[in-house]
């Protein structure tokens, strides 16, 4: 469950990377537009913005599938506790040092902002044409806690490793309890 969602997650980001970075469709635009100045030809900024958007389509059409793949996973997630597994663990009990609190908190908030990337997707991709924009707001920021999460989780997973809990890379890796 740990590596299909986070595999899921790396895909994701890879997409967003493409589209913020070599698949953009303002540089797709602009060799498109330079290649037809040496053929003496041109088009419109907002045909070239149509073709590169073409262009990039069948990449970006992966970031949806992926999109649906991650809100199958997440509701199993959200089911499994249910059957003895993958219990969540109450960030405000008394008795849990500051350390462990700190990382059950980052967990949670962790999984509401999932939440809202999922919903806002959805709602973008399935919902009402008038929701499409103010979704699209809110969901584009999903870059910068899914980078804070991925920062802080390594640091995280580094430390305990290093120090109090040695063998837990080993553990997430081949599934031993
Ligand atoms: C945790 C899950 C998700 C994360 C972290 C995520 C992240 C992002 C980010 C950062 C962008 C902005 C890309 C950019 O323009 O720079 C984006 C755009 C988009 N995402 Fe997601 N996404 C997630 C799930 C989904 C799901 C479930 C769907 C739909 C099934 C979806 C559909 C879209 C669409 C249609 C856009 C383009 C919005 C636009 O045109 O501005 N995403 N996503």
């Amino acid at each position: 469950m740990h590596w299909l969602i986070a595999l899921s997650m790396l895909f994701l980001l890879l997409t967003v990377f493409l589209r913020l970075g070599w698949m953009n469709k303002v540089h797709i635009a602009d060799i498109i537009k330079q290649y037809l100045a040496t053929t003496n030809q041109t088009l419109s900024d907002e045909q070239l913005i149509v073709l590169a958007k073409q262009i990039r389509k069948p990449m970006w059409d992966w970031h949806i599938y992926i999109g649906y793949v991650l809100v199958g996973l997440y509701v199993i997630r959200l089911l499994l506790p249910f059957f003895g597994e993958m219990k969540f663990r109450n960030p405000f009990n008394k008795e849990l040092p500051q350390k462990v609190k700190f990382q059950y908190i980052v967990y949670l908030l962790f999984y509401l902002c999932v939440a809202l990337s999922l919903i806002t997707g959805l709602v973008i991709e399935l919902g009402p044409k008038e929701f499409k924009e103010p979704m699209e707001k809110i969901h584009i920021l999903s870059i910068y806690y899914l980078l804070a999460f991925i920062a802080i989780h390594f640091a995280g997973v580094l430390m305990a490793e290093f120090t109090n809990q040695k063998g837990i890379i080993s553990k997430i890796i081949s599934g031993n309890k």
